[in-house]
């Protein structure tokens, strides 16, 4: 097999991230028959372009992976830089493609970009199957943050 190339998406990347989100929700519930649901995905992901990026994996040119940073931006404080976070979210890699690194590459990726950038953090929350995978790269628990749930 070719070695799997790792990139930014791009705008036109949106079909082939809506049919990754597409395997996974099979994945998790079976196929599900909602014909809009791509065009809600190419509207989602065109709404929240400007403030998330996303990563994908390709093997020989098609998309087999996928992962992005939500970004968030601290209010300015004088005198100091308050920096950037960001929030981790929707990890996959198709299942026939698993346990081969290629996600290890994709966290990669978005670290290596976030270090750059100097965010300050990356927040995420992790399956219990996918814990040992984020401690490889340098996330462990913190259990300072409050969440309130929709009542009901
Ligand atoms: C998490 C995921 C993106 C990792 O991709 P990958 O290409 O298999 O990653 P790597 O080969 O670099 O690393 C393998 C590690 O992934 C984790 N992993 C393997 N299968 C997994 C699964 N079904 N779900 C979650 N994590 C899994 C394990 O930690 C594994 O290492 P270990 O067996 O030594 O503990 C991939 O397993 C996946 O798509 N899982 C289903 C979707 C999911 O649960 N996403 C949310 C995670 S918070």
């Amino acid at each position: 097999m070719t070695e799997p190339v790792i990139r930014i998406a791009e705008a036109a990347d949106g079909p082939a991230l809506a049919a990754l989100r597409r395997a996974w929700t099979a994945e998790q519930h079976g196929a599900v028959d909602d014909a809009e649901f791509e065009a809600r995905f190419l509207d989602w992901y065109e709404r929240e372009f400007a403030r998330r990026i996303s990563w994908l994996a390709e093997v020989d040119g098609a998309a087999v992976g996928m992962m992005n940073l939500a970004i968030f931006a601290r209010m300015p404080q004088p005198g100091r830089d308050v920096g950037t976070w960001g929030y981790l979210a929707n990890a996959f890699v198709l299942k026939a493609h698993r346990d081969r690194g290629i996600g290890s590459l994709l966290l990669r990726a978005l670290l290596d970009h976030a270090d750059g950038q100097r965010y300050v953090r990356v927040v995420l929350r992790p399956s219990q199957r996918a814990i040992p995978f984020y401690q490889r790269l340098g996330f462990a628990a913190d259990h300072d943050l409050f969440v309130r749930h929709r009542p009901g």
